[in-house]
């Protein structure tokens, strides 16, 4: 039997802190579902076609992971895809109480699935989707901190975005 990992997440957009968990849990497990939550009721900075393109680029070197989005609850889509463990990155004590709701959450809703932690690369510990897009709003410098193809996407966006009347 396969074992099976979902990592979950906004990815808006991926970074280099997503990246080494993915890359990390590709070891671990047999096959690592890569997972971005398409949520009908928030729009996001990219379109969820986007991140999965963004992700499927930076991932294209790992065969074992597989990019894909997901709506409604956590725990029916990870029933759907055969997986029994989440995998979710651990910054600093600040992500601990959001995660303990969520894993307390996802428990309540199916006790058979367990949520695995994993701490982040210390020099990935203090990245944000959200700071990283407010650096590269400002024309700041995101390539230690994205993959190349998503350095150039937030540049593209912005500059779209700053073409418009
Ligand atoms: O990257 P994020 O935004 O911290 O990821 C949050 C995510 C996608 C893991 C979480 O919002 C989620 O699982 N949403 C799906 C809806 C759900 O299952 N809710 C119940 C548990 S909170």
């Amino acid at each position: 039997m396969k074992n099976i990992a979902v990592i979950p997440g906004s990815f808006d957009p991926i970074t280099l802190g997503h990246l080494d968990i993915i890359k990390r849990s590709a070891v671990l497990f047999d096959v690592v579902h890569v997972s971005v939550l398409n949520n009908a009721s928030k729009q996001g900075f990219f379109t969820i076609e986007e991140r999965i393109e963004m992700i499927s680029e930076a991932v294209k070197d790992i065969p074992n992971v597989e990019v894909e989005y997901f709506q409604g609850l956590l725990v029916d889509y990870c029933n759907k895809v055969g997986a029994k463990q989440i995998v979710r990155g651990l910054r600093a004590v600040s992500d601990f109480e959001y995660e303990m709701q969520l894993t307390s959450m996802n428990k309540k809703l199916d006790d058979d699935l367990e949520t695995l932690y994993m701490m982040t690369n210390n020099q990935y510990s203090f990245i944000s989707s959200s700071m990283t897009k407010d650096v590269a709003k400002y024309g700041g410098d995101v390539s230690s901190i994205v993959p190349p193809n998503v350095e150039l996407a937030l540049k593209q966006k912005y500059a779209e975005i700053n073409r418009r009347p």
